[in-house]
């Protein structure tokens, strides 16, 4: 199976040409170094419509696996990302931001300050990372091994959870 993979960058400046997004890039390369395939980038305001549209628009049209996000999490009124995911996905994936925010909070206690959350829409995850390149390639470190099982059971392509544990203990990595 692809492991196919969308980024979306959610920054009012960034996509209005006054700031460079190196989050969106860093998140790519990490994704690529593990085995993902990026299929699509963009860089968007931070505008609940249209964040809500561009996520739809990547689980439904595109059909990627995953939809990694960077910024829009934290306490600024134009801080929507959680919320448009959250309005866009059929089901909520806690685990994932829980490990996001303890991982971070290993580093800098700043990481209790991202809202981000993660859900699934159909066949897509999407998950939000914080806006700072750094604070992105933590979060994304957290996370990203396990994330291909979760994809591989959404999309029916393995239910042996029992399996890939006992990979596991010989020391395999997974996918
Ligand atoms: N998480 C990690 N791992 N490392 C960080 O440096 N910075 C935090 C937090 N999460 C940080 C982190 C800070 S300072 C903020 S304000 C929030 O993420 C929200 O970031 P965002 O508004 O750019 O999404």
């Amino acid at each position: 199976m692809e492991y196919t993979a969308a980024v979306i960058t959610m920054s009012d400046k960034g996509s209005q040409g006054l700031r460079t997004d190196t989050s969106g890039p860093a998140v790519c390369e990490m994704l690529k170094e593990n085995g993902w395939q990026v299929m699509y980038t963009s860089i968007i305001p931070d505008d609940f419509e249209t964040i809500k549209e561009e996520l739809i628009k990547c689980a439904d049209d595109l059909s990627v696996c995953l939809v990694m996000t960077t910024g829009g999490t934290g306490f600024s009124p134009r801080d929507v990302t959680p919320e448009a995911t959250h309005a866009v996905a059929d089901r909520e994936v806690r685990g994932i931001p829980e490990a996001m925010r303890a991982e971070s909070m290993r580093i800098t206690p700043m990481g209790m300050l991202s809202r981000a959350e993660a859900g699934l829409r159909g066949g897509t995850l999407i998950v939000n990372l914080p806006g700072s390149e750094k604070a992105a390639k933590e979060c994304l470190a957290a996370v990203i091994k396990p994330i291909k099982h979760g994809i591989d059971v959404l999309r029916g392509q393995s239910h042996d959870c029992a399996q890939m544990h006992k990979k596991d203990k010989e020391g395999h990595h997974h996918g």
